[in-house]
């Protein structure tokens, strides 16, 4: 029995491990990334990366996801296949540029991974800046004050050395990406830059596959 032996249990686990941390780390990472598929997928706009840090802070990800599953009634619902082509789902490449990345486990409300292909950017300001009641989702959005503030909490140096160290780390950010931290934040609230990385979301996709395909 192999319980009877203690270097066979040794054996046993650390195999187990290896082929564990084999199939869930080593082979996703597999992926082919070659024809310039990351540099299609890279956020052009230091906003929105600052943005997805707005969206984290304002907890947007407890009741929304960033996970769209490959499924027909999810891709109607959540998606718009007139813009984004025939390979909407979310991709594992797509989250090279998440740091840390907002799948969320929860929806409360829709998933919003291509959420720049459904909603354009007055839609997306008027819900999140919804002074309405009585609707639900005013109710759920109060977000006035991410727009009325004086870009105090924007913190462009934080930012920029945020995008350095993702660099460091392996994260495929241009050098231009890095500096355009800086002067971009400029004059910004923090309401834009939530816009901008929520229309940044499956806006690539629409770009690309979505034209390809048409
Ligand atoms: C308390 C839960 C909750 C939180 C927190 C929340 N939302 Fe929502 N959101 C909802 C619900 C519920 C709906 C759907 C409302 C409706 O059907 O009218 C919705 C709808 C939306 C929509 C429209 C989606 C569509 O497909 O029409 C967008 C965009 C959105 N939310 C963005 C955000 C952002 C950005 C944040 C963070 C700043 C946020 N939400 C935080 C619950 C939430």
């Amino acid at each position: 029995m192999m319980f009877n032996s203690p270097k066979k249990i040794f054996l046993t686990t650390l195999g187990f491990t290896i082929l564990g941390f084999l199939i869930q780390v080593i082979l996703p990472y597999q992926a082919n990334t070659s024809h310039g598929t990351l540099s299609n997928l890279s956020q052009e706009d230091s906003l929105a990366l600052k943005g997805q840090e707005i969206y984290q802070k304002a907890g947007c990800q407890y009741c929304h996801t960033k996970n769209l599953r490959p499924f027909a009634w999810e891709i109607k619902r959540f998606d718009n296949i007139e813009k984004t082509g025939y390979y909407p789902e979310f991709t594992a490449q797509e989250r090279h540029y998440d740091s840390p990345a907002l799948m969320g486990s929860l929806r409360v409300g829709p998933d919003l991974s291509r959420i720049a292909a459904k909603l354009d950017e007055n839609k997306l300001r008027s819900i999140l800046n919804n002074k309405k009641s009585g609707n639900a989702a005013a109710s759920m959005h109060k977000y006035g004050y991410l727009f009325n503030d004086d870009g105090c909490d924007m913190n462009p140096l934080a930012l920029s050395w945020k995008v350095k160290i993702l660099m460091n780390m392996g994260v495929p950010y241009s050098d231009a990406f890095h500096k355009s931290a800086l002067s971009r934040l400029e004059d910004q609230t923090r309401g834009d830059a939530l816009i901008a990385y929520l229309m940044s979301l499956g806006n690539k996709h629409a770009e690309f596959s979505g034209n390809f395909y048409k």
